[in-house]
């Protein structure tokens, strides 16, 4: 798929710029009736337009869409989308609308499309690579497990109408953001079966090899010698060996900043012991790898986009939380790599103890910033729902900082007390903690828990992505399944030097 941004609009008497040749025109509309669109799409159209919106009930509301085909004209396909109302168009909307255009033409068969597409208010780069954006990833389709596999066609070529001249579309990095999602999409909804520690490690081994990054991959001999005992308890249920994940981008220049992305790598949880019973989405619990996924995908992006300045440590402790004669037991007590002491009071609450090692193995690279992501609690799925993610981070800086980022990508952060009186709950009687403490504020002891293996001085931020990893139904750009959530907040806080 190729993009090409054109400064000329439609005019105000409907016509086509001449520079364009395609076979399908895609234009938003607002749902103020009096809005200038209406005027140059009906000119566009012909008289016979208001009543045709009137009998298809398109009234230009987010959602509403309307395809004319017809055969003698050029264009020959016109779709019109929805916009809503102008003073609440933001980027977000902007992005919903591009992926609605692109899904109408795909499904129209158009092989060359326009997009005229307001974006009043926004910088017209960032307008211009948010529409690209959209438009690739609402046409991604995951045919791996098919028995047949024909794609439906999708357009060629992609023009952005009404973008200034010359339009220096960042081709590249949206190129790389987008294969990034794509990777995390993959992985995410990859089966359990096909997708295990071993393949998160080739997988890393994939991107170490096309962009020259460092790999390095501990065995569980190698944890075992780091004194891993919190992540090696969780993958002793398995049949299958963990795989500590050690993935380092280094810019071509000396590094000025060095930040670590942790993410959980759960390539399937049953819960273990305190098995996940009906209703608590068992058979989804492929996606619980779905924070090293992002990791991966940004990292695969970012090393196609070669930032300057920062070097970016991927870490993943990649295992399967499992049930056998020599899994973990509840009340288990263990010991983590900084010495700290857990009983297991909960075999579900797995992720915290793979991360805890995966931290402090981070925390020993003398890094400015650490940010994890993690599917980590049902909790947060309840507090903030499958749109937004969880935020708790010990700096205000680096809150701010992913939060801009997280905008820039529309994908929505809301920021979550880390707050110390609740520790109390992840007391234990005998060891130093234990890993759940009581259900009411659950997401918040998670996020207490992993600061306990961060140090006091270094600047953390944890993301819980429960909700947002995966969507039962398709929104916006997003299919139905794997969201790819989290590659664009990265990519955008690493590209802006990963402030904290
Ligand atoms: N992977 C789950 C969290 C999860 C639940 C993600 C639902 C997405 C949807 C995590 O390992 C887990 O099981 N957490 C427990 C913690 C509890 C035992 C304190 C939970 O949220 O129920
Ligand atoms: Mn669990
Ligand atoms: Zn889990």
């Amino acid at each position: 798929m190729e993009f090409r941004c054109l400064s000329t609009t439609l005019s105000d008497a409907g016509a086509l710029p001449e520079a364009w040749q395609g076979d399908s025109l895609a234009v938003g509309l607002f749902s103020d009736p009096n809005h200038p669109l209406w005027a140059q799409i009906t000119a566009l159209l012909g008289p016979k337009l208001p009543a045709l919106l009137e009998q298809c009930r398109f009234k230009g509301k987010p959602g509403d869409s309307l395809t004319v085909q017809q055969l003698e004209t050029r264009p020959s396909t016109v779709i019109l989308v929805g916009l809503g109302e102008a003073a609440g168009f933001d980027s977000a909307a902007l992005r919903n609308a591009a992926a609605s255009c692109a899904k109408a033409a795909a499904s129209a068969g158009s092989r060359s499309l326009a997009l005229a597409l307001p974006w009043q208010g926004l910088d017209p780069q960032a307008a211009a690579a948010t529409m690209a954006e959209a438009v690739r990833l609402g046409l991604y389709v995951d045919l791996r497990f098919r028995s047949e596999h024909e794609a439906k066609p999708v357009p060629e070529l992609v023009t952005l109408l009404g973008l200034p001249e010359p339009s220096q579309l960042p081709l590249q990095s949206i190129d790389a953001v987008c294969a990034g999602v794509e990777l995390a999409r993959q992985l995410v909804a990859a089966p359990p079966n096909l997708l295990t520690p071993g393949d998160m490690a080739s997988t890393a081994a994939t991107i170490a090899t096309d962009f020259g990054l460092d790999l390095k991959v501990l065995e569980r001999s190698d944890c075992e010698a780091l004194g891993m005992g919190a992540y090696l308890a969780v993958a002793q249920g398995s049949e299958l060996p963990p795989k500590f994940i050690h993935l380092t981008y280094r810019p071509s220049e000396a590094a000025t900043r060095r930040v670590a992305l942790v993410g959980k790598g759960l390539t399937f949880d049953s819960g273990g012991y305190n098995l996940k019973v009906a209703g608590s989405q068992i058979d989804k619990m492929k996606y619980d790898m779905g924070g090293s996924a992002a990791v991966l995908g940004a990292l695969r992006a970012i090393a196609q986009i070669r930032p300057a300045g920062v070097e970016v440590h991927a870490i993943v402790a990649s295992c399967e939380n499992m049930i056998s004669g020599g899994a973990v037991h509840p009340g288990d007590i263990l010991t983590a790599s900084n010495g700290k002491t857990i009983e297991i009071n909960n075999t579900d609450a797995e992720g915290r103890l793979t991360l805890a090692d995966a931290l402090v193995y981070a925390a020993k690279l003398e890094l400015d910033a650490i940010v994890d992501l993690a599917t980590l609690t049902g909790a947060c799925v309840i507090a903030l729902g499958e749109e937004i993610a969880g935020l708790w981070s010990s700096s205000d800086g680096l809150a701010a900082a992913l939060v801009a980022a997280a905008e820039a990508g529309d994908e929505a952060l809301w920021r979550m007390p880390l707050r110390s009186s609740y520790k109390e709950g992840i007391k234990s009687q005998l060891a130093d903690l234990k890993n759940t403490g009581p259900r009411p504020g659950g997401s918040i002891t998670a996020a207490l828990f992993l600061q306990d293996f961060v140090p006091k001085e270094l600047a953390w931020a944890h993301l819980d992505i429960a909700g947002t990893v995966w969507s039962e139904k398709a929104r916006g750009q997003d299919p139905a399944g794997a969201t790819g959530f989290g590659v664009r907040t990265l990519v955008n806080w690493i590209s802006a030097g990963a402030p904290s």
